[in-house]
């Protein structure tokens, strides 16, 4: 309900059409009652969350609505590094840092959530976590790199949205590493005519959509090495796929 609340939010915020194959609620209905249908979301979600009776599941599930919003605001903010000539780390680590907050939050804190519920110990639920952060991270990353690499059809959602919102994602921060004048671009936000397509075509002669998936399937590495922690189990297998499946699709 959280994922689905941020998601209606999202498409008011981004100006979206369509989500999933179909027109966004903005689209539907209008920015005032999509915000209004995200909240209600959200109000149904907090009843749901309090008949737990479990303070610490309570908490976690807080954290990650704050979180939402945060990485939402820090998307906004773009990158803090736009007037230097050349990336550097704080740039990719506040997109990191972004992208764990929008993202990974949900789903690492969701997977602690769920392990504490089933009654499991303390270290478990850390593996849960870990598993969680790891796997949302691939996800975003694979999400950024689909942006550039699938089609409006396949995907359900307008594909080149992130160079039109103004965002620079893992692949045109890589491609800045090859081509500096990207700088330019990324600090005005692609704003000015001609920028979305040079931006387009330098990530697109760059590695920077190689670099994106190798490093997503880094992180769905870990997940799995976080999970291979656990007991074989069918449960366990199914996450393995799961984690495969992140990196491999393509909508
Ligand atoms: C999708 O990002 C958006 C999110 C993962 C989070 C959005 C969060 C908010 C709007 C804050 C409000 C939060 C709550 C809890 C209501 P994207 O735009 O990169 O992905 P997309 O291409 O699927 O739209
Ligand atoms: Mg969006």
């Amino acid at each position: 309900m959280i994922h689905t609340a941020s998601l209606v939010h999202d498409d008011v915020v981004d100006d979206s059409p369509t989500r999933r194959g179909a027109a966004s609620t903005n689209a539907a209905f209008g920015n005032k009652l999509a915000v209004l249908a995200g909240d209600f979301i959200l109000a149904r979600t907090s009843i749901a969350l309090a008949r737990l009776r479990n303070p610490e599941v309570t908490e976690l599930l807080a954290k990650v609505m704050e979180d939402l919003v945060d990485g939402e605001f820090k998307q906004l903010k773009n990158t803090k590094q736009g007037d230097h000539e050349k990336p550097n780390m704080s740039t990719f680590e506040h997109y990191m840092d972004k992208t764990y907050l929008k993202t990974a939050s949900l789903i690492a804190n969701s997977c602690k959530a769920t392990a504490i519920l089933g009654g499991n110990t303390a270290s478990i639920a850390e593996l849960a976590y870990s598993f969680g952060k790891d796997l949302g991270l691939a996800f975003q990353l694979v999400d950024d790199m689909l942006d550039y690499t699938t089609t409006a059809d396949e995907f359900g959602k307008p594909v080149g949205a992130d160079l039109k919102l103004g965002l620079a994602t893992a692949p045109v921060l890589f491609a800045w590493e090859e081509f500096p004048e990207l700088g330019q671009l990324i600090k005005r936000k692609f704003s000015q005519p001609g920028d979305i397509e040079k931006a387009y075509e330098l990530v697109w002669r760059s590695n920077g959509i190689e670099q994106t998936r190798k490093l997503a399937e880094s992180y769905c590495q870990k997940a799995i090495n976080a999970i291979q922690q656990l007991p074989p189990s069918q449960a366990q297998e199914g996450l393995i796929q799961l984690a495969h499946k992140v990196v491999t699709r393509t909508n």
